[in-house]
């Protein structure tokens, strides 16, 4: 089994094709299944071939050239961002014909242009075009199309206005803003639903990406998972594992799965545990730039996550007096749970989004939670509190900067 472990794990072997796990021949390191579809499976049938998953979406092929004009022949000031697949760029298309349109007028378009060669990069960008052309979740970016002409190969989305979380919770400046205690929470519940979605019976994929950088934000920040170059068809029949070579993100990737390379949706689900542990905490999950000791954010978190009365300690001095102790424990605790090393005591995702709508609920019901977002200083008066019979204070108080 091969682990290559570099910011970005990605080398998958060539006999793997990743997009169809059932139906691909592998080196016999795959042990996805052959060819057997789980009858209750809603999804159509993975195509075989790039023909027959190009054919079988909805997705509309644009032209080289029409993508050209529709992001003004990618001019380096519409570029949204870059990532390990290529640069990503804005555009705008005409929402009916989906013809390019002037700029500032019509459909809002990300374009992601390919930029390397070779067979790992056309094979995630067919993986995305056969995923997202057969799935559909409002927690799931909308794939409108692709362009497949000579070497290029591109990937049309819906537009997510206020780009990936990654930027929120870890760029500074005047256009990101601290996500606040609300925000986080409803940003995480989105895409845990995305996630839920992903693993249903129906639908059965393991994601196998799941970052700060994969989970994108419309107007309302509500979040969408982008990329699923990497994701796998669960495992099938008796089958309890998929068996690949280690992709992922350095950090991200459960244990088991970086040791064995046995992929299973529990390996989602520690990668959610470590999201949600930047998003509590507003640390990147490996930093250089911590002292010693706090490189690692889940081994330098995790004593903390536990215990009640240490648990303010990793919680992002940002969010100060936004959240009840209670919410604060919960939803430590529920981090705690998905980082599990032991993927049989993490919960699945159906349980996440159970939880965090609870912890949603609860806010709802205190009566004093005020709608303002970014930024914004919310007290609340929680459970606890009325427990304790304390006066509510604004929790918590960190003695020390947790943040340089
Ligand atoms: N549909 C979209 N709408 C708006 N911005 C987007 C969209 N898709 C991507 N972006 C922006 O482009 C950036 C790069 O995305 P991309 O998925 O290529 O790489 P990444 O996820 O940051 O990194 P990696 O390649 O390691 O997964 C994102 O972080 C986001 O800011
Ligand atoms: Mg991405």
């Amino acid at each position: 089994m091969g682990v290559c472990l570099s910011a970005r794990i990605k080398a998958e072997s060539p006999y793997n094709t990743g997009v169809s796990s059932k139906y691909v021949s592998t080196d016999g390191n795959d042990s996805s299944g052959s060819c057997s579809k789980v009858s209750s499976f809603s999804v159509p049938p993975t195509p075989r071939s790039e023909g027959e998953i190009l054919q079988s979406t909805n997705l509309r092929s644009f032209t080289f050239s029409e993508i050209k004009m529709a992001t003004r022949n990618f001019r380096p000031d519409s570029v949204l961002g870059e990532g390990g697949f290529g640069s990503v760029f804005k555009g705008w298309i005409d929402e009916h014909s989906f013809t390019a349109t002037k700029p500032g007028t019509g459909m809002v378009i990300a374009v992601k242009r390919l930029n390397q060669d070779g067979f790992q990069g056309h094979k995630e960008w067919l993986a995305e075009v056969n995923y997202l052309g057969q799935l559909h979740h409002p927690n799931l970016v909308k794939l409108i199309g692709y362009c497949l002409e000579d070497e290029q190969r591109l990937l049309i989305y819906e537009f997510m206005p206020r780009g990936s979380l990654e930027n929120h919770l870890f760029r500074r400046g005047s256009y990101f803003q601290p996500l606040s205690w609300i925000l986080r929470l409803k940003v995480a519940l989105g895409a845990a639903k995305g996630l839920a979605f992903l693993h249903s019976a129906e639908t059965s994929v393991i994601y196998r990406d799941f970052k700060t950088s994969n989970v994108l934000l419309d107007s309302n920040y509500n979040a969408k998972l982008s990329d699923f170059g990497l994701a796998k068809d669960g495992p099938t029949g008796d089958k309890s594992h998929v068996s690949t070579r280690v992709m992922g993100t350095y950090g991200y990737a459960a244990p088991e799965y970086l040791a064995t390379g046995h992929l299973t949706a529990k390996s989602d689900i520690y990668s959610f545990g470590v999201v949600l542990l930047e998003m509590l905490s507003g640390r990147r999950v490996v930093d250089k730039n911590r002292p010693s000791g706090e490189h690692s954010l889940v081994e330098w978190a995790k004593p903390y996550l536990a215990n009640k009365r240490k648990v303010f300690r990793i919680l992002d001095n940002r969010l100060e007096g936004q959240y009840s102790m209670e919410a604060a424990c919960k939803a430590a605790t529920l981090a705690f749970r998905c980082l599990s090393i032991e993927a049989k005591y993490r919960p699945n995702m159906d349980e996440v989004v159970m939880v965090l709508e609870q912890l949603q609920d609860s806010k709802d019901t205190t009566g004093t939670q005020s709608n303002r977002t970014n930024g914004s200083r919310v007290r609340r008066q929680s459970a606890g509190d009325a427990i304790s019979g304390k006066t509510p204070t604004p929790y918590p108080r960190p003695s020390v900067s947790l943040h340089a």
